[in-house]
């Protein structure tokens, strides 16, 4: 019999949007539809097991070879570098990360910028990539009140839609990268249940592609 794949899903409304794509592949499970509180749900028939992690999770999952496949927010992967590999943009989950300020904000080149930020890497690495010198807040959450408050001057964090900056008077100011869902595997398992990972890859990224040919 074949090992059974372990699958971290980021709970939530994208993990069951994933999760569909998973089913299509063959990997169905369909225990995971009721509503209960339960975290893992298994099929053997098709050797696979599911989990729900909290999104920002998933790549320590996957990373330390808890769950042999998973996904992951790009931004996740770009502020955490887990050593993983990223095998498919399921693209879905799209937004991107930006720096937004005040509205009628100007830089002042001769001060240090404030940024506060969740995501502490990639506005490290945005920032340095351009030469300039910044001071960096970390904050968990509600950064958006930051430069409301004058604790930073600007930020450095997730727009979708937009509405979150707007209704706190904040605009984008630079792109720093687009993000969206990527399908990670851990590198053993990548060896070792090669066969069941490549199938479901495949499938993966033709659905994705027959989506944006649509
Ligand atoms: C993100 C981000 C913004 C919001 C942007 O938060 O931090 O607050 O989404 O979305 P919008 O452009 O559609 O308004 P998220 O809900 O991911 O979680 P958080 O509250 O933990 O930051």
């Amino acid at each position: 019999m074949k090992p059974m794949l372990n699958v971290a899903l980021p709970k939530g409304r994208l993990g069951e949007r994933v999760y569909a794509m998973f089913e299509k592949a063959g990997f169905e499970c369909p225990s995971i539809k009721e509503t209960n509180r339960k975290l893992i749900f298994e099929n053997e028939a098709c050797g696979v097991r599911y989990f729900w992690v909290k999104p920002s999770d998933v790549a320590i999952y996957v990373a330390r070879g808890a769950a042999d496949i998973g996904v992951a927010g790009k931004d996740i992967l770009l502020e955490y570098e887990p050593d993983v590999y990223e095998l498919v943009d399921l693209h879905t989950g799209v937004c991107r990360m930006a720096v937004a300020a005040p509205k009628g904000f100007r830089y002042d080149p001769s001060r240090t910028l404030k940024v506060a930020t969740k995501f502490s890497n990639i506005a490290k690495n945005y920032y340095a990539s351009q030469g300039r010198d910044i001071d960096i807040i970390h904050l968990n959450g509600s950064i958006e009140i930051a430069p409301i408050l004058g604790l930073s001057d600007v930020i450095v964090d997730i727009v979708e839609t937009g509405i979150t900056l707007k209704e706190n008077d904040l605009e984008v100011i630079e792109t720093v990268v687009p993000i969206s869902a990527r399908l990670i595997a851990n590198k053993a398992s990548f060896k070792f249940k090669n066969e069941q990972i490549e199938k479901i890859a495949n499938s993966i990224s033709m659905q994705v592609q027959a989506e944006a040919n649509k």
